[in-house]
């Protein structure tokens, strides 16, 4: 089997929308230290400072800082002392994704239809309130330790959810043009892709868009399969992959070992210009992933015409790639953690709806050269 693009209504049609979901409302991750976290994806990476929670909130037992640039917010939260849930989640994955919210109208209805339909409980529906007003927040279990948190918040015009204070600080870095986030993909382990994507279809109502089979990302050592789930209205996209065989440990293996189990691999971030974006966050010294200089000889062979020139594209690493409905500009970080887990995806969409399987190639083989160095191939 090869790719399967559906065309876009039809596949829209096909997913249930029994659970509107308006877009992605926040990423919380919890990480060893969410201070230094928070500060790096505002100088690096062009993030503003939102909000704030801690011991001058009267929390207790754990700190966030709250970033936000145009739709993305991304929460980073560290626990004060031993023994928490949070440190036992930090101690096992090192820094990762925990929520993934979304933005809903009715938070109770969204947790109750897919409970009914066989999700596991995170958080029962819970109103939460300050002199701003009320949001209600509700959460299920996905792949691994990772959680989907409902979230309404139609009654609420606070800073960013009751319990958080704004974020007050003398020092401003610039906005690098990060806009919303595209998709957001999961690494799930070797025959558990089928079982998430069902869960996705049965219990949140996402059709599938988009399949993937080793045929398709393969390279001389590595192989993986991915299938790509999208809800009603498009707007939030999670591919799932899992390893396929390969001859050496592949990039999705080699996850799974570090993370200690399923979890985000990579969140694909959209931007308007991406070469200025990735020129200011390299400047500001984000490390990204770099094909060979032979990947531009031949790319407009393969793209066709596109607007921007191949000069800055090769000198930044900017990949292209083309689908029926137009093109896509796309450069992948290094791992951002200090396990070599979750990286970040800058992308720049010009009609292609599609994901880059024209790069799979030049991508893993880019990885793989990476996981050499690291002695993990
Ligand atoms: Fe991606």
């Amino acid at each position: 089997m090869s790719t399967v693009i559906d065309d876009k209504p039809k596949l829209y049609a096909e997913a249930a929308d029994f659970m509107p979901l308006n877009g992605t409302d926040y990423i919380e991750m919890y990480v060893s230290n969410a201070k230094q976290s928070a500060h790096f994806f505002r100088t690096a990476m062009g993030f503003q400072p939102l909000a704030h929670a801690g011991l001058m909130t009267g929390k207790r037992d754990y700190e966030s800082y709250v970033v936000v640039q145009d739709k993305i917010r991304i929460v980073f939260t560290s626990p004060l002392k031993s023994g928490t849930e949070i440190g036992e989640h930090i101690d096992k994955h090192g820094d990762g994704v925990k929520v993934t919210a979304l933005w809903v109208d009715d938070a109770t209805h969204a947790y109750n239809a897919a409970i009914e339909r066989g999700a596991k409980h995170f958080m029962k529906p819970q109103k939460e309130e300050d002199e701003h007003g009320h949001v209600v927040r509700s959460g299920i279990y996905t792949y691994g330790e990772v959680v989907h948190i409902f979230v309404e918040r139609d009654n609420y015009n606070g800073i960013f959810l009751p319990g958080f204070q704004k974020w007050e600080t003398h020092s401003t870095f610039p906005t690098m043009g990060l806009k919303y986030v595209d998709h957001m993909v999961g690494n799930v382990e070797l025959g558990a892709m089928n079982k998430w994507c069902d869960f996705y279809k049965e219990v949140m109502g996402f059709a599938q868009i988009i399949s993937f089979d080793d045929n398709d990302i393969s390279t001389e050592y590595t192989a993986l399969m991915s299938k790509v789930m999208s809800n009603g209205n498009g707007r939030i996209k999670f591919p799932i992959n899992e390893p396929a065989d390969g001859k050496k440990k592949s990039q999705i293996e080699e996850y799974l070992e570090f993370y200690e189990g399923p979890g985000v691999q990579h969140i694909a971030v959209a931007t308007d210009d991406i070469i200025k974006t990735v020129t200011q966050m390299r400047d500001a010294g984000v490390e990204f992933l770099r094909v060979p200089g032979t990947y531009y000889e031949t790319v407009l062979d393969r793209v066709g015409s596109i607007d921007e020139d191949i000069a800055p594209l090769q000198e930044l690493g900017i990949l292209v790639d083309r689908d029926d409905e137009g093109y896509l500009l796309q450069i992948f970080t290094k791992p951002l953690t200090s396990r070599p887990t979750l990286f970040f995806e800058i992308i720049q969409r010009k009609g292609a709806q599609s994901f880059g399987k024209g790069n799979f190639k030049a991508l893993f083989e880019a990885i793989e050269r990476e996981q050499e160095l690291r002695g993990t191939l």
